[in-house]
């Protein structure tokens, strides 16, 4: 676990020193990327997230996505279900509140909630990957339940995992319950496994 823990404070460290330029051109790259990925077309429903912590930025995306009619949504932590995420129904004047990780979500609202399996496609943050796209994330096993029954049962959105190429690692230690990811995007490269 610890060497788990190390790499984390690691790749969080170098993702959140990359410069002001370089995350929008991080985010522009990655929008090009979305923008022609074959997927995207047919996708009317998107799970995203709102940056955090040096994270790749997907605004530029979900401006996009508005912008071609499709429906955003963002992960919200459970009320009451510890571990798992809500997904709500994103717009522009979603009313945003603060959860307790700091991090701005959409306020609760069970009518905007949305059921995983009617989701298209799920970007899916990380903190750190390798090449066969083993995924290390914040370490709250919080997109490993959600994307447990797409990984048993290919139910629900494919999950796309977002990241600079600077959160690339030679291997990641990995646990039983790590969901890897079919599919990485960075700026400049598009993964698949
Ligand atoms: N499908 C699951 N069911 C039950 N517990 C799980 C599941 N997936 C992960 N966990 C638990 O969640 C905890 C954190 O997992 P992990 O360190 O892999 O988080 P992470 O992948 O970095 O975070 P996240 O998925 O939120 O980005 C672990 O203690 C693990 O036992
Ligand atoms: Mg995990």
């Amino acid at each position: 676990m610890s060497e788990r823990h190390t790499l984390r404070q690691q790749i969080r460290e170098r993702r959140r020193a990359l410069t002001a330029e370089q995350q929008h051109l991080a985010a522009q790259q990655l929008l090009e990327r979305i923008q022609s990925h074959p997927d995207i077309s047919a996708a009317r429903r998107v799970a995203c997230y709102l940056a955090n912590d040096g994270e790749i930025n997907p605004l530029p995306t979900i401006h996009w996505l508005w912008a071609e009619k499709k429906e955003v949504y963002l992960p919200v932590v459970h009320p009451f279900t510890p571990g798992h995420l809500l997904f709500l129904h994103y717009t522009p004047t979603s009313p945003m509140v603060r959860n307790k990780f700091n991090i701005e979500e959409p306020e609760l609202d069970m009518s905007r909630v949305i059921p995983h399996s009617a989701l298209d496609l799920m970007f899916t943050p990380m903190v750190a990957f390798d090449a066969k796209g083993n995924r290390l994330g914040m370490g709250g096993g919080y997109y490993d339940r959600t994307l447990a029954c797409w990984q048993q049962h290919q139910l629900g959105p494919k999950p796309i995992g977002i990241a600079h190429d600077c959160q690339q690692v030679a291997a990641v230690p990995n646990e039983a319950w790590d969901v890897p990811l079919p599919e990485i995007l960075t700026p400049s490269k598009h993964w698949r496994f």
